[in-house]
């Protein structure tokens, strides 16, 4: 069978298992099994595939056939500038969140050497893109899950990135004061959940997906360690709930960021005695 055959083969099967992208898949599954770049899958497209070349593209396209997530079969995802580890530990870094690293490195933009927490780190995406981005940054990141920590732990080093690892609940353990507080927690209500694509319901961590108040605690919470921004990802259908609670919590200059869909997808807001920026 040549490489051509073997890209159609895969690309009808994952059509067949409900996959949304299944050619743009196929693509990056064989060219991961079979070390290619995507465009040498069409220089060497009438190439006849070895027994082990057909095996190791089988694995993978299986796998994405079962509906596991993309970046859990490939092992590994882009985000912002960095290349991060991706397995079932934690959730898929995602596009839009992309948007909230952009907020925080905005509203840091005046203020000299930053002190930066990212509650519930996951991979490690926030935190990790702001040590990156963000010259004399010291960058704080916390997860109740010890896996997800784990996993952040081995992106910071595959990286060569310093951030400090916490487990605990939310700012447990941290005294501040930070310049800004920023988290992507879960926001799915359990009842949604069986909504969602199998990619998330069935293999993301639950405790990465269903919220249990994690965002009404923490506009509470980050008011102890705060002198600064708390930037929150939030379900789009929230977003005016939550600047709702950040102003009736005393919060200044509480604003609603959009993604590049034009979703609500960012609340932002300042704490503190004075304001430095904005
Ligand atoms: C939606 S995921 C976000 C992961 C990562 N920040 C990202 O944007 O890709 C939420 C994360 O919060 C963590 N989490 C949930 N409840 C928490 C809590 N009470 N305290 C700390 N972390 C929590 C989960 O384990 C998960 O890693």
């Amino acid at each position: 069978m040549t490489l051509g055959e073997v890209l159609k083969g895969a690309t009808d099967y994952l059509a067949s298992r409900g996959v949304e992208s299944p050619r743009r898949d196929a693509e990056l599954l064989l060219a991961r099994a079979l070390r290619l770049s995507r465009i040498e899958l069409y220089t060497q497209y009438d190439r006849p595939l070895t027994d082990a070349e057909r095996a190791a593209a089988r694995a993978l396209v299986q796998r994405r056939g079962k509906r596991e997530p993309l970046a859990y079969v490939l092992g590994d995802w882009d985000f912002r500038r960095l290349t991060l580890k991706t397995d079932a530990r934690a959730l898929v870094p995602r596009p839009e969140t992309e948007i909230v690293v952009e907020r925080c490195l905005a509203l840091l933009e005046a203020i000299e050497s930053p002190r930066v927490v990212d509650v519930g780190t996951g991979s490690g995406a926030i935190a990790l893109a702001i040590a990156q981005e963000r010259l004399n940054a010291r960058v704080w990141a916390t997860d109740s899950s010890p896996a997800a920590l784990e996993l952040a732990r081995e992106n910071a080093e595959a990286n060569d990135l310093a951030v400090e690892f916490r487990e605990g609940d939310l700012l447990a353990g941290l005294d501040g004061p930070f310049d800004l507080v920023v988290s992507n927690p879960p926001y799915v209500e359990a009842g949604e959940l069986d909504a969602l694509e199998p990619e998330v319901r069935d293999w993301e961590p639950r405790e990465a997906l269903v919220a249990d108040g994690q965002t009404e605690r923490l506009v509470h919470d980050a008011q102890r360690v705060l002198v600064g921004w708390l930037v929150l990802e939030v379900h789009e259908a929230r977003a005016r709930i939550v600047s709702q609670d950040l102003e009736a919590a005393g919060y200044a200059s509480v604003a609603i960021v959009q993604d590049l869909a034009g979703r609500d997808r960012v609340v932002e807001a300042w704490w503190g005695t004075t304001q430095s920026t904005h």
